[in-house]
C-alpha cells in the first residue's frame, strides 16, 4: 500500500524544486543538496522526503499509472456541477468564486444561511468542483498518534481537561518511536502527526530526541503539542519536525478567554503566525458551534484561518462531553459544519482542507460528504489500542473501536470510490 507516489525532479531553483507526477507539476521545498534534476523523490506537506532508486519508483510508477487516471477520471465525473434551481444570490456569489473573487461577509452570512435542499446541493456541489479544479483528485491520508491524555489546561468543551477524572496514560519515547515505525514501515504512512494534552513532562530535551529518531523513517513530522516557547518549537524544527496543527478555537478572543481559562489568544495567535513565518507546514482552525458563538464568530473563523495562511484547515463540529463545563450544551447540525467546510473552500480553492474525525462522530456519512464538499485531507488513529479510548477529548469518538487496519481499508474504499488518490503532492 503506498501513501504517496514518486514524482521526478523537472527542474530546481535555489530551495524549490519542481517535480512531474505523471505530467502534473507541483512545486516543493527541497533541503536535501544531494537532490538533482532527474532524480526520483517521495514529498509529503510540500516538502522532499526522500530519494527513492530509479528503478523502485519506476515499478512504483507503472503500478500506479492506469489506476491514477481511472481514479481522476471518477473525480472529474462525480465533481460535475448538476443544474440545479437556485436563487439569484446564490448564482451570482458563486460566480463570483469562479472569477476568483472575495467573497463579502454578507456573501458568507447568505451561504451560511441557506437552507433550501437545492441550493445546498448547488453549494457543496460548487465547492467540490472547485476542490477538483484547484487540487486536482489527491487526497493526503496522514496518520495520528496520540501520546499523552494529560493536559495542564482546563478548556471547557476538553474531555481531557485538567480536571477530568478520566485515566491518564503517557507513552514512553520508545513506545512513540516502535508506533511510527510500525505505522511507516508497515501501514505505509509519510507523514505523522504527534498530539497530546498540553503535557510538559515531555519537555525540549524528551521531544528533540522523539523528533530525531522519527526523523531517521523520512517522513513529515507533524507536532500538535500545544502552546511552548517560541525558542522550542525553533529547536524543534531544527532538530527535523515540519508542520503543526495548532487550532486557534475560536477567533471571538472573549469567547476563547472565557472557554481556554488560563490562556491567552493574542499568545496563540503570533506563536501561530511565528511557527508560519520560521518554515513549519501550518494546520490551522476552529471548532464549530461552541455555545454563543455568533454567526459572525464563524464567518471569522474561516477568514482569520485564511489569514493566519493555514496551508490546511483543521476544523471541526463541537462534541459536548459528559463530566465537562459544557456537557449539556446542543450538538451542532452537520449541514451548518458542511456549509463551514464548503464555505472554507470557496474563500481558500488552494488549501487542504481537513475532514476531521469529529465530523465522522457526528453522522457516519458525513465523512463522505465533507469529502464531496471541498474536504481533502484525512487522518487515520494509529494510536496503539489500549490508549485510544482514553483519549476521550470528545464522546465516541469515531474509529476508536476499530483496527487500524479496518480503518485504512475502509478509508482507502471510500477514497477509491469518489475517485481520490490517496496521496499528497506538495503545493
Ligand atoms: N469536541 C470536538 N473537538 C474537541 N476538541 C477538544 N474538545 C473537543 C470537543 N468536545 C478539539 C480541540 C483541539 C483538538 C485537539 O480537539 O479543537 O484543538
Ligand atoms: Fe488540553 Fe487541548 Fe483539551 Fe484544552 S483542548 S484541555 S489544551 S487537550
Amino acid at each position: 500500500m503506498c501513501y504517496a507516489i514518486p514524482g521526478k525532479v523537472v527542474e530546481i531553483k535555489k530551495n524549490i524544486a519542481l517535480i512531474d507526477y505523471y505530467g502534473e507539476k507541483r512545486k516543493v521545498l527541497n533541503e536535501n543538496r544531494e537532490v538533482r534534476i532527474g532524480d526520483y523523490i517521495y514529498a509529503q506537506g510540500g516538502i522532499i522526503l526522500n530519494k527513492i532508486p530509479e528503478k523502485e519508483a519506476l515499478e512504483i510508477l507503472d503500478f500506479w499509472r492506469e489506476k491514477f487516471q481511472e481514479l481522476k477520471k471518477i473525480d472529474k465525473k462525480i465533481s460535475k456541477i448538476n443544474k440545479t434551481e437556485s436563487s439569484e444570490n446564490l448564482l451570482k456569489i458563486l460566480q463570483r468564486v469562479n472569477k476568483n473573487q472575495e467573497l463579502t461577509k454578507e456573501e458568507m452570512s447568505y451561504i451560511l444561511n441557506i437552507n433550501n435542499e437545492n441550493e445546498l446541493k448547488l453549494l457543496y456541489e460548487t465547492a467540490n468542483n472547485q476542490r477538483q479544479k484547484h487540487n486536482d483528485n489527491a487526497c493526503c491520508v496522514h496518520g495520528i498518534i496520540e501520546f499523552s491524555n494529560y493536559c495542564k489546561n482546563n478548556c471547557h468543551y476538553c474531555g481531557i481537561r485538567r480536571d477530568s477524572k478520566v485515566e491518564r496514560y503517557r507513552m514512553s519515547p520508545e513506545e512513540i518511536i516502535k508506533t511510527a515505525e510500525n505505522a511507516v514501515k508497515n501501514l505505509g504512512f509519510k507523514a505523522l502527526v504527534l498530539q497530546s494534552g498540553e503535557d510538559f513532562y515531555y519537555d525540549e530535551e524528551k521531544l528533540t530526541q522523539i523528533v530525531k529518531e522519527l526523523k531517521k523513517l523520512e517522513i513529515l513530522i507533524f507536532l500538535s503539542i500545544g502552546v511552548r516557547s517560541k525558542k522550542t518549537y525553533a529547536n524543534l524544527y531544527e532538530a527535523g519536525a515540519r508542520a503543526i496543527l495548532m487550532r486557534f478555537e475560536t477567533s471571538n478572543k472573549e469567547l476563547f478567554e472565557k472557554l481556554r481559562p488560563e490562556t491567552n489568544f493574542e499568545e496563540r495567535i503570533s506563536l501561530i503566525k511565528y511557527l508560519k513565518e520560521i518554515g513549519y507546514v501550518v494546520a490551522t482552525g476552529f471548532l464549530i458551534g461552541l455555545p454563543n458563538e455568533t454567526e459572525n464568530d464563524a464567518i471569522n473563523n474561516i477568514l482569520l484561518t485564511k489569514k493566519l495562511d493555514a496551508d490546511m484547515y483543521s476544523l471541526g463540529p463541537f462534541i459536548p462531553c459528559i463530566g465537562t463545563p459544557l456537557e449539556k450544551s446542543s450538538l451542532v447540525n452537520k449541514d451548518k459544519v458542511l456549509k463551514i467546510i464548503a464555505l472554507s473552500r470557496l474563500t481558500n480553492l488552494d488549501a487542504k482542507i481537513l475532514v476531521t474525525t469529529a465530523l465522522e462522530t457526528l453522522d457516519k456519512k458525513t465523512k463522505k460528504l465533507g469529502l464531496l464538499s471541498g474536504g481533502n485531507s484525512l487522518m487515520i488513529n494509529v494510536t496503539p489500542k489500549k490508549y485510544k479510548e482514553l483519549y476521550s477529548i470528545y464522546p465516541n469518538k469515531a474509529g476508536t473501536k476499530n483496527e487500524v487496519e479496518e480503518e485504512i481499508k475502509s478509508t482507502l474504499d471510500l477514497l477509491y470510490s469518489l475517485g481520490r488518490a490517496p496521496t499528497d503532492l506538495g503545493i
